[in-house]
């Protein structure tokens, strides 16, 4: 069982795409029970809250259901995942800072790491404030790096960008 949380800093847009996402490509691959998927928040304000409506209807265009609530990762969540994905540079480092310990902080990685078309982005844009077409912009770009997440687990197990 690999254990994935995907980290943004509302929990309501680039990450609960990224755990719907995720969930779609592993079930369909017919992996979907060797993975444990969440997504957590760095900060508290949307915390219970469904994702928002458009990151919701942006995903169900795709045929992906975002139906979880907005929750708030905590230091002790580092032992309960292997992979902490952040969205962006921030979220790295708001993770950094919250990592218990040093092996902790091995276990934070970028999406657009394993974004083919990443061209030396390494950040997902928090569409927040944006249009819907920044959300599908949003969806497109986690759905490619979401991908090669799935096939760098698949060829060489836990050991992404190592
Ligand atoms: P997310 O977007 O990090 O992709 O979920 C945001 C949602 C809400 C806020 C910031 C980013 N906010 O400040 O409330």
């Amino acid at each position: 069982m690999i254990r994935i949380c995907f980290v943004c800093l509302g929990n309501i847009c680039r990450s609960p795409m990224a755990e719907g996402v995720f969930k779609h490509l592993a079930d369909e691959a017919g992996l979907g029970d060797r993975f444990h998927i969440e997504s957590a928040a760095l900060g508290p304000w949307h915390v219970g809250e469904l994702a928002d409506s458009r990151a919701r209807q942006t995903a169900a265009a795709h045929g992906v259901r975002l139906d979880g609530t907005a929750q708030q990762v905590k230091p002790k969540d580092f032992a309960r995942f292997d992979l902490l994905i952040a969205m962006d540079d921030e979220n790295v480092t708001a993770l950094r800072r919250l990592a218990p310990a040093e092996r902790d902080r091995q276990k934070i990685r970028l999406l657009r790491e394993f974004d083919p078309e990443a061209n030396g982005d390494t950040s997902i844009p928090d569409p927040y404030y944006g249009t819907r077409r920044d959300f599908e912009e949003v969806y497109q770009m986690v759905e490619r790096s979401s991908r090669g997440l799935l096939e760098e687990i698949k060829r060489q197990g836990l050991e992404v960008g190592d």
